[in-house]
């Protein structure tokens, strides 16, 4: 069994994890454990998450379903970014900052909504569907502020098998590639024909991790799920899918496939308290 690192004062909580984290990731197969408490205790290693995770990696907000025609909007926090997801004009998904320029009012205050364009409720200011300022009323353009070179600024986004994806930092490399891998699997589900009908949101009181290995795996769905998944899938007819880089999941062996992806549970993040709180986990 590998050697964790030892705890020593002058190392800090987060290098002590993420020394750990390396050692663990070394352990053959065969030997893997689930992680220590700590990841999913420590309100340092949390911090270190949200900015090393969701901030630079490419984060499923929802289903274009969501917002099927031009007007159509959804907002989201994310690491504490306030998101605004709209269908613009061109019936181009966007994924614009929700927090205006002029003193940083939200700009949309509903979770959902139809505009025609965007007006903040404390000045006025209006923005068009793409972000453009169309109008700051009583200010005229001068030598330091020009309407036509102010717009809420744009996430990087893209959109997968009709989910749409950010990415705070604009640096990850293009998730379509990273996620082609998985692609033959679930083809026979043309998820991109997949009608939006309805959402529903959770909130569960703990650290985002047990949800994400939750959904990673089909092993707890005799025990946990006797009367409603076990008679269609039960645990014995469950099988890990081969690992990519960006996903994993499993499957069940046969008939119809279950496919419950890492990042498609991703889809509900709308809000951080899904990863912000790390309490303790409650099974009921
Ligand atoms: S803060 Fe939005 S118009 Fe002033
Ligand atoms: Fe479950």
């Amino acid at each position: 069994m590998a050697t964790i690192a030892k705890r020593g004062a002058d190392v800090s909580e987060v290098q002590r994890l993420r020394t750990d984290l390396a050692v663990l990731r070394q352990v053959p197969r065969d030997q893997a454990r689930a992680l220590p408490a700590a990841f999913y205790t420590s309100r340092e290693y949390l911090e270190f998450e949200r900015e090393a995770l969701f901030r630079t990696q490419w984060i499923c907000l929802g289903h274009i379903g969501a917002i099927p025609n031009v007007g159509d909007y959804f907002t989201a926090e994310l690491v504490d970014e306030q998101l605004l997801i709209v269908r613009d004009t061109t019936a181009t998904v966007r994924v614009l900052s929700n927090v205006c320029r002029h003193r940083g009012s939200p700009v949309a205050t509903l979770s959902a909504g139809h505009a025609a364009r965007f007006v903040c409720g404390y000045h006025g200011w209006t923005y068009a569907l793409d972000g453009r300022l169309l109008a700051a009323p009583l200010i005229k353009d001068g030598e330091h502020f020009s309407k036509a070179a102010c717009r809420l600024p744009q996430f990087a986004s893209e959109i997968w098998q009709g989910y749409i994806f950010v990415n705070l930092d604009g640096a990850a490399p293009p998730l379509g590639a990273a996620l082609s891998p998985i692609e033959p699997y679930i083809r026979n589900y043309h998820p991109s024909e997949q009608q939006f009908l309805y959402e529903a949101q959770e909130v569960w009181q703990t650290n985002w991790k047990c949800l994400v290995e939750n959904f990673m795996e089909g092993y707890h769905l005799s025990p946990l799920h006797a009367k409603t998944l076990h008679p269609v899938t039960p645990t014995g007819l469950c099988e890990k899918l081969p690992d990519g880089d960006a996903f994993t999941g499993y499957r069940y062996i046969f008939g119809f496939v279950l496919l419950f992806l890492d990042l498609l549970f991703l889809i509900s993040v709308k809000d951080s308290r899904y990863y912000r709180e790390p309490y303790a986990v409650e099974y009921q």
